[in-house]
């Protein structure tokens, strides 16, 4: 089981994570196992789970058959929203789910400001990388304000924050602000989640075309040359070699700031101002 020859980021705190990896949101836990399976046979080494998918216990085993040596894989899960008033129970629960000692990145899922916890779960990570349990700790959907509060508040910068991103919803302040602080962004949804009709636009299907590339591709290899962190979720074998082939070619830079200009500001998941699924 070779792995795929994926770049390197280096994150604020010195430790390396891939820049391309595979994501099991939605991916039913019946499948999961034999899904991540075929995922990690196919080269992946980068899985980002998290508890409320409710599949981490099959990414663990589909990890355990694998047989590929821990330290070749990096694996990310997520502290739900209604356990960020216990992030060392939640922490231990979702270890002890995947069979592992430690995991690679562990998030604050949603910033739930409406609940005013979100500040202590950052403090219980901050103790839980401490206990080197998790080699890096970051956040998931934090705005500004967010991060502002948060930054103020412990001074300890997180390592990633996980958003929303694609070329309909570019978050180009929020991603400035990132930069500055060095935060790595993970874009979630890289592809608008298979909601929009973003394959079909020309800016993208033109350079596929001249390069036999796919849509996807062209989407994934435009996250790259951003600097994004991405990791396409597809229950399909082919697609998750189509998904991976994005290291061969680069885009111009004309072609990329045609993809820049489909910038529409459209989401397609919740707004973190106000998401407060418990
Ligand atoms: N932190 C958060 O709040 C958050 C939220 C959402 C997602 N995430 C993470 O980000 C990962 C990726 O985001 P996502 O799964 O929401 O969306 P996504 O990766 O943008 O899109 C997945 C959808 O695109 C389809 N697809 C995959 N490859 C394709 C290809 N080559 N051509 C055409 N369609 C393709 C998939 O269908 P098939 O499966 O049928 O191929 C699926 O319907 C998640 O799995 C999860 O790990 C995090």
């Amino acid at each position: 089981m070779t792995a795929l020859p994926i770049p390197n980021i280096r994150l604020n705190d010195g430790n390396l994570i891939p820049q391309f990896g595979f994501g099991v949101f939605l991916v039913d836990p019946a499948e999961t196992e034999r899904i991540v399976s075929e995922a990690l046979e196919t080269g992946y080494r980068h899985i980002d789970t998290a508890s409320v998918y409710g599949n981490e216990e099959a990414v663990g085993r589909a990890i355990a058959s694998s047989g590929i040596p821990r330290e070749e894989l990096f694996i990310t899960t997520k502290l739900w929203n209604t356990d960020q008033e216990d992030p060392h129970g939640a922490f231990d629960a979702s270890l002890e789910r995947l069979g592992l000692e430690q995991v690679d990145l562990y998030l604050v899922h949603w910033p739930v400001p409406m609940h005013g916890t979100a500040l202590g779960a950052w403090r219980g990570l901050v103790e839980i990388v401490g206990s080197g349990r998790t080699r890096s700790i970051g956040v998931s959907n934090f705005e500004v304000e967010h991060l502002e509060q948060l930054l103020g508040e412990t001074g300890v910068v997180p390592a990633v924050n996980q958003i929303e991103l694609h070329p309909l919803h570019q978050r180009r302040e929020l991603v400035e602000f990132c930069r500055e602080h060095e935060i790595a962004i993970e874009a979630w949804g890289p592809l608008s989640q298979g909601k929009s009709d973003l394959l079909e636009r020309e800016e993208i299907t033109v350079p596929a075309r001249l390069r036999g590339k796919t849509p996807a591709q062209i989407v994934l290899r435009w996250h790259i040359q951003h600097g994004n962190i991405v990791f396409p979720k597809t229950t399909r074998r082919a697609r998750m070699v189509e998904n991976a082939a994005i290291f061969d070619f680069a885009l111009s830079d004309a072609e990329m700031a045609l993809i820049d200009g489909l910038d529409e500001q459209q989401n397609f998941g919740p707004d973190p101002r106000t998401f407060d699924a418990r």
